[in-house]
């Protein structure tokens, strides 16, 4: 049987580590999968993470199941870095959460919840998303739908054209939108826009699911959960899926959750139930390690303090490799305007290559980047940028 079968393509984003891997040329850099770099070009744990790891070797007691949602003391953390203590929705008990194996499991569930409830509502995502946003929608059933996002002429966002397409979007359909540091662009709405959606959004009365991914890559913890924070209304229905592979370094710990907010307890409580059966006809419950780190994290306050340091450095050394990259390729001579990539926030920027040209740094300077243009500007170092904007230079 499976001799017939066509080989499938490699994975656009996780399929080109695998051939960074494989080149054996020295200096080879890579700009494809979103994973931080230090300016020394490797991806440590975390202070923060081995010391809660210290903590829990000596703590833990059973390797027993977790429930179908997993530990409640997570969710419950989880729910407070979302919202904010004391929020409304955490105070009328109107969110539930659910610890999933990293985002990709929180998008998946959300998705058999919603397909298995509501089949025939449609999914809309932005023009670009990530590369495996479709992929996963599709293999539960959802039917996707693009709204645009980026203006790749004007190197901005299409807010117009979002809106339009928004406003026409059927009753009752689902908008994805990037909670910060829209991946692949970099680019998010302001808070001026974050409201006029809001407001389309539950005007037209659409259920909006968050893919939130980067909290704290942006501008802060709390400054990148304002536009999220706007759609948290008295009343008001939404799903979040978090991951926190970027801002803890959990990346192999696969931890992420999904979180569903109701109008009111009832309904909270009742999508509670449709969202445990998904969980349990995926993965049964969760595995335990990174959520536990991540809750011990943010429940103890000296872990806490030095989680959101480290998390600080990440996020400035991103934005100094943003700045150097436009200081290097105008310092080498490359006239095309690259200013662009210091509004964008977060790990990933469009840079406007062609495929191209994409391929041509992969074969001639073994630079890896995805297909689409997107740069991981957290893999760009000191040291490696004077190599990467030559050969952009070079190939532009
Ligand atoms: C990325 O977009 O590079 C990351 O979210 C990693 C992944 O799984 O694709």
């Amino acid at each position: 049987m499976f001799n017939k079968l066509e080989m499938a393509p490699p994975d656009a984003i996780l399929g080109l580590t695998d051939a960074f891997k494989k080149d054996t040329r020295a200096e080879k850099i890579n700009l494809g999968v979103g994973v931080y770099k230090t300016a020394e070009n490797t991806t440590p744990i975390l202070g923060a993470v081995k010391a809660a790891e210290r903590l829990l070797l000596e703590s833990e007691s059973t390797k027993s199941y977790l429930p179908i949602p997993g530990a409640a003391g997570y969710c419950a953390a989880v729910r407070e870095l979302l919202f904010g203590a004391g929020h409304e929705i955490i105070a009328n008990d109107r969110a539930v959460t659910a610890h999933t194996p990293g985002g990709t499991g929180a998008l998946r569930v959300a998705s058999d919840f919603l397909h298995t409830l509501y089949p025939e509502k449609q999914i809309w995502v932005s023009n670009p998303t990530w590369a495996n946003h479709n992929a996963i929608f599709m293999a539960a059933g959802l039917t996707v739908q693009p709204y645009p996002y980026y203006d790749y002429e004007n190197t901005c966002l299409d807010f117009d054209g979002m809106l339009t397409t928004l406003k026409i979007v059927p009753e009752g359909d689902i908008v994805l939108l990037h909670g910060c540091c829209h991946n692949p662009s970099g680019m998010d709405p302001d808070l001026d826009q974050w409201k006029a959606i809001a407001e389309v959004v539950y005007e037209r009365n659409l259920l909006p699911m968050f893919d939130f991914a980067y909290q704290g890559f942006g501008d802060g913890l709390e400054e990148d959960a304002a536009g999220l924070r706007h759609f948290c209304q008295p009343g008001k229905e939404l799903l979040i899926c978090s991951s926190f592979s970027k801002n803890f370094g959990l990346y192999n710990e696969r931890c992420g959750a999904f979180t569903i907010v109701g109008a009111d307890a009832d309904g909270a409580q009742k999508a509670y139930s449709h969202m445990k059966i998904a969980i349990r006809t995926n993965y049964s419950n969760p595995p335990s390690h990174g959520a536990a780190v991540a809750e011990a994290i943010l429940t103890t306050p000296e872990l806490r303090q030095q989680w959101e340091d480290e998390l600080a450095a990440m996020r400035s050394r991103i934005a100094e490799m943003r700045q150097s990259f436009v200081d290097t390729l105008a310092r080498l001579g490359v006239e095309q305007d690259f200013s662009f990539i210091t509004r964008q926030k977060g790990m990933f920027s469009f840079s406007g290559l062609t495929k191209d040209q994409v391929n041509q740094l992969r074969e001639e300077f073994a630079i890896y980047i995805v297909g689409s243009g997107r740069i991981n500007v957290a893999g760009m170092t000191p040291s490696n940028m004077d190599r990467l904007c030559t050969a952009i230079k070079a190939v532009l």
